[in-house]
């Protein structure tokens, strides 16, 4: 067993800015992730990151355009403290050696960006992230703080009392990739979940295979909450062939994107008349494929970008990374020729409920980065938006952990903050398929099922620390023992086929009812097939066929987390568009969509969005670019 003050989950940019923080607290941090930290998914970030730096603009604009590319639905003081210290978080990088890119006067050089009412996304080339983890991957190594790298943390060691918000996270349990050896954690103040989004529920995505949500699906099935799940992000410039990411950024220098008949259909078509190709990521994305859909894409399947008007100095100067992509993947010069580019999988609005300082509702566990809605991002984000939430953020939640005194989070989390859920017809009973063993190898409820002993006397809680580790530890054991041992069954590969059709299918850009509902039979179905998932390479060291089976079991919880909150709005906001409710309706719908696990019987509720700033009250309007 391993014990330390605080256990960050994950090694992106979220977890090591957490651990980071946690370490400048003195506390002893171990950071624990599946990945070595600098092939984590923040890596493929391109573009830059939003922060006020410069004369002419100010964190109250960055916070205006946030609230309004979220069409209202973020929560103002959470957008409202990323906007004030991301300037301070990116001038830190700056001084520990990130090698931004520089204009003629030696300032760090700002672009726009899709939404942003000034050009303040910050860059290195195209290859921000890729820049951004190395950097604090070094602060990480400098401070001596611990990294168990190629561990996989499988479950949380949380208490189970009836009453999720009474529940405490003592640690984790993690599957040692090269050894095959399971271990438990304990974190003695506080549990950090910075392992990213789920972007493998499709298949066609800019995420890394390894983007699988494995945090939100143990925090929501340990009781903490999912919020605003249905907002899923779909970026406009994706290559065909393999979903790789083009960056925003070549729009924001000035590329262009070009239907079949040559029309710049983003003005020509009226879709954004001031914004065009700058509009928000969702506007751009339904355009394109309104295009397609119309019969003026491109092979029937996308549209062009083209960037060659730049000149190849300005391009090579900033963008040299996407001309590498655009040739390694797609085989086209991006100096020569449009590169084509169609909406692919990205961003994962919604996650794990956190409060500002990233506490969620279970005592010792936070959450950060892109697996937490605090919500800066409410139902769209702005490009550029992504990586000062993983620093603010995982900043903040280390300091807390650490027990660094900050102000009280004016965000409440908890079932106890619903103002109730709504009547849904759903085609099949979502959730829990029934246990297949004594093992628990398929309990839907993940071993936190209510009642199971902890309590001597209804009130006193007798579990401690080490036997809450110990025994998620032998449930784990349990679970991956019956995998192995298992001769006959479904590889988890058609499962995870199958999930990701559905979803490509009927959750996509464009939803409506019917699809949605057969999304929701269809996760159902690969639900109960997985109580037969077998692994068959029997290795016990790199065994990647049995980590990618456990992954699986927490895409088909999101998947149906995503889908069943998809279902419930029926109202058209930021990337959420339903066919027959073709607008916003703010009398009815703003509200957070909240997901209670509640022994893997997924409960829908609500809880009110805050438009109340420091200094202001953001009063919706209509959204135009
Ligand atoms: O397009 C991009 O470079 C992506 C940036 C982001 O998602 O923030």
């Amino acid at each position: 067993m391993h014990e330390h003050d605080v256990v960050v989950i994950g090694a992106g940019g979220a977890g090591l800015r957490a651990a980071v923080a946690a370490d400048e607290e003195d506390a002893d941090v171990a950071l624990v992730s599946k990945l070595h930290p600098v092939r984590s998914h923040t890596g493929a970030a391109e573009g830059g990151i939003n922060a006020a730096l410069r004369e002419g603009d100010s964190w109250e604009d960055h916070a205006y355009d946030t609230m309004k590319g979220s069409d209202y639905l973020g929560d103002a003081p959470a957008i409202e403290t990323l906007c004030q210290q991301s300037p301070d978080e990116v001038m830190r990088l700056e001084h520990e050696g990130m090698p931004f890119s520089r204009d003629d006067d030696g300032r760090m050089s700002q672009r726009p960006f899709g939404g942003l009412s000034f050009p303040r996304t910050t860059y290195a080339g195209a290859e921000t992230g890729h820049h951004l983890l190395h950097t604090m991957y070094q602060q990480v190594v400098k401070r001596g703080i611990t990294v168990y790298d190629e561990w996989y943390v499988t479950d949380l060691a949380v208490t189970d009392e009836d009453d999720p918000e009474e529940r405490r996270c003592y640690g984790c349990v993690a599957y040692d990739i090269q050894s095959g050896d399971l271990d438990g954690f304990v974190a003695h103040d506080g549990v950090i979940l910075a392992t990213g989004g789920p972007g493998q529920v499709y298949d066609h995505t800019t995420n890394a295979v390894a983007n699988t949500g494995d945090g939100q699906a143990m925090a929501y099935r340990a009781g903490a909450p999912l919020e605003d799940m249905e907002f899923v992000q779909f970026h406009p410039t994706t290559l065909p062939s393999t979903g790789v990411l083009i960056s925003e950024g070549v729009r924001g220098e000035g590329g262009i994107l070009y239907n079949a008949e040559g029309e710049r259909f983003m003005f020509e078509r009226g879709y954004a008349n001031n914004d065009g190709e700058l509009a928000s990521r969702d506007v751009v994305s339904r355009s394109e494929l309104t295009e397609v859909n119309q019969g003026r894409g491109i092979e029937d399947e996308y549209v062009h970008l083209d960037m060659r008007h730049l000149g190849e100095k300005r391009i090579t100067d900033r963008l040299e990374n996407i001309l590498h992509l655009a040739r390694d993947f797609e085989g086209v010069d991006g100096l020569e020729e449009p590169m084509p580019v169609k909406p692919g999988q990205h961003y994962e609005m919604g996650g794990i409920e956190v409060d500002e300082n990233g506490e969620t509702c279970i005592e010792g566990l936070y959450a950060a980065g892109e697996c937490a809605c605090v919500s800066v991002h409410g139902s769209n984000r702005l490009g550029g938006n992504a990586l000062p939430e993983l620093i603010v953020f995982g900043g903040r939640a280390g300091w807390h952990a650490a027990g660094r005194e900050m102000e009280t989070a004016e965000i409440e989390t908890g079932p106890g903050a619903s103002t109730g859920g709504p009547e849904l017809d759903t085609p099949v009973e979502p959730g829990a398929v029934a246990p297949r063993s004594e093992s628990g190898n398929v309990a839907a409820d993940g071993g936190h099922e209510a009642g199971s002993g902890t309590r001597a006397d209804g009130g006193a809680q007798i579990m401690g620390a080490s036997e809450t580790v110990s025994r998620a530890v032998e449930r784990e054991r349990d679970r991956i023992t019956e995998f192995l041992e298992r001769d006959d069954g479904v590889k988890h590969a058609t499962i995870r086929g199958r999930l990701q059709k559905a979803m490509t299918e009927n959750v996509n850009v464009f939803r409506n009812e019917e699809g949605l509902k057969q999304a929701l039979k269809d996760i159902r179905e690969t639900r109960e097939a997985y109580t037969d998932v077998a692994v068959f390479d029997p290795s016990r060291t790199f065994n990647t066929e049995l980590t990618h089976a456990i992954e699986t079991r927490n895409l088909i919880d999101l998947a149906e987390a995503i889908t069943l909150s998809g279902l419930a709005r029926t109202e058209f906001r930021g990337a959420h568009w339903r066919e027959a409710h073709q607008e916003r309706k703010d009398e009815e719908w703003i509200k957070h969509t909240m997901l209670a696990w509640n022994d893997g019987e997924p409960e829908l509720y609500y809880k009110p969005v805050i438009l109340e700033g420091e200094n202001k009250t953001y009063e919706p309007k209509v959204r135009s670019y």
